[in-house]
C-alpha cells in the first residue's frame, strides 16, 4: 500500500485483503484480553454472548465500515465528511480512539517481550515457582522496580515505530502468512496438551464452554460488547481505512465473514488454552488482566519440553501483538497526516510526542503513587482506565453514532449498494439492515447507560466490582 497521495494502491485480492485485516484483528485482544474477560465474566455465558454479538453486530459493523472506506476511498477522518459534509466530526471521534489504545498496547506488548526474553533465558521455573503473583509484582515494580517494565515498553514501542518509519507493512504481511498459522497451530497444540495431561481439566473446560445463566450479569454483556469492538478492530476507523484499499471486485461480505471467523476462532481457542488451566489452578478471577502472564508459565513448567516451547510461544504472541500494534500506530499516523495534510515524517514525530508520554503514564500507573487506582471493573491502574474508557465508553458511542449516521443520514441503501457493487451477492442484507437500524443502536445505548451508571456508582450491574483485574 502506498502512504502518500496519488492513486491508492490496493490489496491484491480476496486473500490479500482478508490476511491483512486478520493480521490487524488477531492480536492481544484474542490472546490476552478475551481469556481474562471470559474468566472474569462467567466463562461459558461470556463466550456464548461474545459469539452472538460478534456474528450479528460485529459482522454488520465491520461490513459498514469497510463499505464506507471503499465507497469514499478515504480514511476515517475524511470518509464521513465525504458522505455528508456536516458529519466530518464523526471521523474525528473514531480517530481519537486508537491514540489511547495504542499507548497502552505498547505497554502490554512490552510485558510479552519481557516474558519472551525471561523464558528464552531459561527463567521459566523462577516465574512459575514464584511465591505470589509474579506478573502483578513485576508490573508494580516489586520485583525489579518500574524501570524494567518501562524499558520493555520502550523496546516494544520502538519496534513499532521502526516498522512504521521503514514502511515495512508489506514485509509484515508476508511474514505473518507463516507466523499466524504457526501461532494457531501452537495454541491448538497447547490446548490439546492441556486436555490430555492436566488433571481435572474438564471442570475448567465445563466452566469455559458450558453457559451458566446464573453467571450472567450486566458486566458480561458490556465486557462481551467491548471485546467485540476491540478484537475485531471496530469503531475506531481502522476498517474504514482498510476498506479504502479494497478493490471493487472483492466481495465485502465474504471477506468480513472470513475475517470475523478467523478472529473469533483464534480467541476461542486461546481461551481454551488459558481459561481451563487457570480455573483449575485456582486463578479464576483474581488474576484478571495478568491471566495470560500468570497461567501460561505454570502450564509450560509442567509440560515436557516446556522450557523450549515457552519462548517460542511468547515469540509468536509478540509477533501477533506487533502486527496489530503496527496497524494501530499506522492508523494514528495517517490520522495525523490526513487531518492537517501533514507530511508523513512530521506525523510520525507527532505520534511519538503524543504516545510516548501516554505510555509512560500507563507504566507509572502501576507504581506506588497509584497502587490502588482501580475505579472500573475491567482492569486496574491507568491501563484499566484507558481500556474501559475506550472499549466500554468511547467505542459504543462511536458505534451508535455510526449506526445512526448510516440509518438516518446516508441510509442503509448507500452501504448495501456498495456491498452489492459489481453484482456481488449480499446474503445477510436483511440482518444487516435490522442490526444497523434497530438492534445495535438500541442495545448499545442501553448497555452504555447501564455501564456508565455502574462505573460511576449509581447502581451496580457487575459482579464483584472490587476484584482486582
Ligand atoms: N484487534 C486487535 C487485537 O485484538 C487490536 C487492534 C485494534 C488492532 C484496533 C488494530 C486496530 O489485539
Amino acid at each position: 500500500m502506498s502512504h502518500e497521495g496519488g492513486e491508492r494502491a490496493k490489496f491484491s485480492g480476496h486473500i490479500g485483503f482478508v490476511l491483512a485485516a486478520a493480521a490487524s484483528a488477531v492480536g492481544l485482544g484474542n490472546l490476552w484480553r478475551f481469556p481474562y474477560l471470559a474468566s472474569h465474566y462467567g466463562g461459558g455465558i461470556f463466550v456464548l454472548i461474545y459469539i452472538i454479538v460478534a456474528v450479528t453486530f460485529g459482522f454488520s459493523l465491520m461490513i459498514a465500515e469497510i463499505a464506507i472506506g471503499r465507497k469514499t476511498g478515504k480514511s476515517c477522518i475524511h470518509a464521513f465528511g465525504d458522505l455528508a459534509r456536516k458529519y466530518r466530526w464523526l471521523g474525528v471521534v473514531c480517530a481519537a480512539i486508537p491514540i489511547i489504545i495504542v499507548a497502552y498496547y505498547f505497554v502490554i506488548g512490552g510485558w510479552v517481550a519481557k516474558w519472551f526474553i525471561e523464558t528464552a533465558a531459561g527463567h521459566l521455573s523462577d516465574m512459575s515457582g514464584y511465591a505470589g503473583n509474579y506478573w502483578w509484582d513485576y508490573i508494580t515494580g516489586e520485583i525489579s522496580g518500574l524501570g524494567d517494565p518501562m524499558i520493555w515498553f520502550f523496546v516494544f514501542a520502538g519496534l513499532c515505530f521502526v516498522c512504521v518509519i521503514r514502511g515495512v507493512e508489506r514485509g509484515i504481511e508476508r511474514v505473518s502468512k507463516v507466523l499466524m498459522p504457526a501461532l494457531l497451530v501452537m495454541i491448538i497444540g497447547i490446548s490439546a496438551y492441556n486436555l490430555i495431561a492436566l488433571d481435572g481439566i474438564w471442570d475448567g473446560v465445563r466452566f469455559y464452554l458450558s453457559p451458566d445463566i446464573n453467571e450472567l450479569t450486566g458486566g458480561t454483556f458490556l465486557g462481551a460488547i467491548s471485546q467485540v469492538f476491540y478484537s475485531m478492530s471496530l469503531a475506531m476507523g481502522i476498517m474504514i481505512t482498510y476498506g479504502s484499499y479494497m478493490r471493487k471486485d472483492v466481495s465485502i461480505e465474504n471477506s468480513v465473514r472470513n475475517i470475523s471467523l478467523i478472529d473469533t476462532m483464534v480467541a476461542i481457542i486461546a481461551g481454551l488454552m488459558i481459561v481451563p488451566p487457570a480455573y483449575i489452578f485456582g486463578m479464576g478471577d483474581e488474576k484478571g488482566m495478568g491471566l495470560m502472564f500468570e497461567a501460561m508459565p505454570d502450564v509450560f513448567s509442567g509440560m515436557p519440553g516446556g522450557e523450549v516451547i515457552a519462548p517460542i510461544f511468547y515469540l509468536l504472541v509478540l509477533f501477533a501483538a506487533l502486527t496489530s500494534a503496527v496497524s494501530l500506530l499506522e492508523a494514528v499516523v495517517s490520522v495525523f497526516s490526513d487531518a492537517r495534510n501533514r507530511r508523513r515524517n512530521r506525523s510520525i514525530v507527532l505520534a511519538l510526542i503524543v504516545l510516548i508520554p501516554l505510555g509512560i503514564l500507563v507504566v507509572l500507573g502501576f507504581g506506588p503513587l497509584m497502587t490502588d487506582l482501580h475505579p472500573f471493573d475491567q482492569g486496574a491502574g491507568i491501563l484499566g482506565i484507558f481500556d474501559t474508557v475506550t472499549n466500554s465508553i468511547m467505542m459504543p458511542i462511536a458505534a451508535i453514532l455510526t449506526c445512526v449516521f448510516i440509518a438516518v443520514v446516508i441510509k442503509t441503501r448507500t452501504i448495501t449498494d456498495e456491498v452489492e457493487a459489481e453484482g456481488a451477492e449480499f446474503r445477510s442484507k436483511r440482518m444487516f439492515e435490522v442490526m444497523i437500524k434497530y438492534v445495535c443502536p438500541i442495545m448499545l445505548s442501553f448497555m452504555l447507560v447501564l455501564g456508565l451508571a455502574d462505573m460511576f456508582g449509581i447502581f451496580s450491574v457487575y459482579r464483584g466490582a472490587s476484584q482486582r483485574i
